[in-house]
């Protein structure tokens, strides 16, 4: 019989695609066949911290099939196209973005959490070939520099420590409850017919899957309006800036650029390049100084913030979101212990299969829709990683370990699927025609499987290889 490792294994080979540049093949792992075909940014980050169990060499290629798409302005797109895959919407062609492609590479005009440097990191630090390890990380290196001084030039040109996002994509959180007050205004300013017909003849995301997971049309509507709007600015981030109905500083997106700085900075320290890694070390610091005026003492929540406006506005939304500060290791004593409360309250966090992405005790809470309920592979892990890096709490480290064990155990007990019903892990199936949730031979769920095998303490890394 198939072991759920070995079975992880063939999901992550089943879904690579072969990237060729110049005379080379890159391996690429898309996130599943049954929608998502192309390559995704956070997705690639994480399927490369299974990967370098597999192949070192598959896991480097799987950051490098990255950043070979990279704008010479140092943006990395959200997706990065196959030229021969035009089911996903939308398509290549629809961002409007060939004019900025790299090596033939058409990738979208947004953004994801900028996780690149932690994988990067994580494959440098597990590859045992140390001197193809180092080979490999150097002609990364560049790449990342140039996509840090990006984001920090164009997200945070007002130099407050904090990047702003112009969609809710970026934030690879798409159709949380912390959009909504967002969403509304734009809806009540109007959607142009033009785009309701798009919306209506070209989505096809809820009839590749089960509707019930999917975002709402509505949120469509939004999703697509605000596209159309950055096409008209020809992605000049300047004017996007001065007139997206859309700019918000995102706690998890926040939160995860504080870590990914401290990692290059340790990456660039590893390499050689003390000098550096100081102003790396310097962008994380301030951050994280950053992130502190985002917590919300009254409420006990991070919050994020809404900067459409002249006069800033904060939404307090109960999700998920609100544990990414720690894996940048923010929060002091007393924010700990309140989240940590959060975490292990049967009311709100500690379910059967935790963590739901929104509280379920939230009013917004919903079983199905992958932000708004569902418990997904990728926010437990970097929550798990979070958690073990207080290595003398002990506390900490025990929910830690709690939700790794929930993790597999939910991989194990309904598959590789995109995300799980946080009550029971997969929906019953009189209220769903699918089995477990969102699309199945899911890459992230496969790769974190296979970290959390080689990584969680008390295994036996061998035994599962
Ligand atoms: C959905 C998720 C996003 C992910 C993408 C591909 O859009 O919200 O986080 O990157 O699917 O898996």
């Amino acid at each position: 019989m198939q072991t759920v490792y070995q079975n992880a294994r063939k999901i992550l080979q089943k879904n690579t695609k072969i990237r060729s540049v110049n005379g080379k093949a890159y391996r690429t792992v898309i996130p599943s066949r049954e929608y998502y075909v192309h390559q995704w940014f956070w997705d690639s980050c994480i399927h490369a911290l299974g990967l370098v169990y597999i192949s070192e060499e598959w896991a480097f290629e799987e950051l490098f099939s990255l950043v070979l798409g990279q704008w010479q302005n140092g943006h990395i797109g959200h997706i990065s196209y196959f030229p021969d895959e035009m089911t996903y919407f939308p398509d290549s062609n629809y961002w409007q973005t060939e004019q900025f492609s790299q090596n033939g590479i058409i990738s979208s005009g947004l953004i994801q959490p900028p996780l690149l440097a932690m994988s990067a990191l994580h494959i440098y630090t597990a590859a045992k070939d140390r001197q193809k390890a180092r080979l490999y990380i150097q002609s990364l290196l560049p790449h990342i520099l140039l996509f840090h001084t990006y984001l920090k030039e164009t997200r945070d040109n007002e130099n407050c420590g904090l990047l702003t996002i112009i969609h809710p994509w970026e934030s690879g959180t798409d159709n949380s409850p912390i959009w909504d007050s967002m969403l509304e205004k734009i809806l009540k300013n109007g959607i142009p017919k033009k785009i309701k017909r798009i919306v209506k003849e070209k989505r096809k995301d809820d009839t590749a899957g089960n509707k019930e997971n999917r975002p709402k049309c509505e949120d469509y509507y939004c999703y697509l309006y605000l596209i159309e709007l950055y096409k008209q600015a020809g992605w000049d981030i300047k004017k996007i800036l001065h007139t997206s109905p859309f700019l918000m500083k995102s706690i998890l997106f926040n939160a995860i650029w504080a870590e990914a700085n401290q990692s290059l900075a340790t990456l660039l320290i590893a390499t050689g390049n003390t000098t550096q890694s100081h102003l790396f070390h310097q962008w994380s610091i301030q951050t994280k100084k950053a992130l502190n005026n985002l917590w919300d003492p009254k409420k006990k929540l991070y919050t994020d913030r809404d900067v459409t406006n002249e006069t800033e506005r904060t939404v307090v939304e109960n999700t998920v979101a609100t544990f990414l500060p720690l894996f940048a290791g923010l929060p002091d004593n007393k924010i700990l212990n309140e989240l940590l409360f959060r975490l292990e309250d049967s009311k709100q966090y500690k379910t059967q299969f935790p963590i739901p992405s929104t509280a379920i005790n939230n009013p917004k809470f919903e079983l199905t829709r992958y932000w708004r309920g569902p418990s997904l592979p990728i926010t437990n892990l970097l929550i798990y990683l979070g958690l073990q890096s207080y290595t003398h709490h002990a506390r900490c480290l025990a929910i830690g370990k709690m939700i790794a064990d929930k993790t597999e155990k939910m991989i194990e007990r309904f598959g590789f699927q995109e995300h799980y019903d946080p009550l029971q892990g997969k929906i019953s199936e009189e209220s769903s025609n699918r089995i477990g949730m969102g699309f199945g031979n899911f890459s992230w769920s496969a790769a974190i499987y296979i970290y959390l095998k080689n990584s969680t303490i008390d295994n036996d890394a061998n035994s599962h290889i």
